[in-house]
């Protein structure tokens, strides 16, 4: 099987798309990135994948009349990079749902929280003020409905005394950093599968999201 092309999407700081990069320089994702592409004309992520050799490209939304022409150009360079599965890694804006038809199961997004529980943004205030015992991040395959896809995996924390919205997301992401790139391994070994929008993982429905063993593989909830 040749090495999965893949493209991401970043607005910041970059530290998920330096774990795959860093996976699929050790072998843990067979797979090599032909584009990062971003809504932000400098950002962190675009200096990591630059630094990495990755092909970069921003576009800037002010630049375009409204959200749907903006994704339509952005989208347009997404496809000419003959990506097989692009990856939301830390992609801060709402994407016009035509756009991402034809990504349908070949799309996957990070989210910080333990879905269905607190889409959108402040997730770990969310999860403070509900009072949560565990917080935690999901990697889902991306549709039209903003983080409501299909779940593939989940990391989870405990909630302590001391937390806070800082705290949370600082332990949450060392967890977010062996998710993403272990679905993305996944992916890429043919073990998960989009099956028309009911994904499977060696073959068997992932009803329950997966969980990360110790060794960093993923494995079915126990
Ligand atoms: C991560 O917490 C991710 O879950 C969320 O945005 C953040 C991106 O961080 N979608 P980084 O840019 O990968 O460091």
């Amino acid at each position: 099987m040749p090495a999965l092309r893949i493209a991401a999407l970043a607005s910041g700081r970059g530290s998920n798309l330096a774990a795959l990069l860093d996976a699929c320089a050790d072998g843990r994702i067979d797979g090599k990135f032909v584009l990062l592409a971003s809504d932000k004309a400098k950002c962190a992520a675009l200096t990591v994948a630059a630094e990495a050799g990755v092909p970069t490209l921003a576009l800037r939304p002010g630049d375009y009349p409204d959200r749907r022409s903006f994704d339509h150009a952005l989208f347009d360079a997404l496809a000419a990079s003959n990506a097989d599965l692009l990856v939301l890694a830390g992609y801060m804006r709402i994407i016009d749902p035509s756009v991402l038809m034809p990504w349908a199961g070949r799309a996957v997004n990070v989210h910080p929280s333990l879905l269905p529980l607190y889409r959108g943004l402040h997730t770990h205030a969310q999860a403070l003020a509900a009072g949560d015992a565990e917080h935690g991040a999901s990697v889902h395959f991306v549709t039209a409905e903003l983080d409501g896809g299909p779940v593939l995996a989940q990391a989870r924390i405990s909630i302590g005394p001391g937390d806070t919205e800082a705290t949370l997301a600082t332990r949450l992401l060392v967890h977010e950093h062996r998710l993403l790139p272990a679905v993305v391994g996944a992916i890429a070994a043919g073990r998960i599968a989009w099956n028309e929008g009911n994904p499977t993982f060696d073959g068997r429905a992932i009803d329950t999201p997966l969980t990360l063993c110790s060794d960093g593989s993923l494995g079915a909830a126990t």
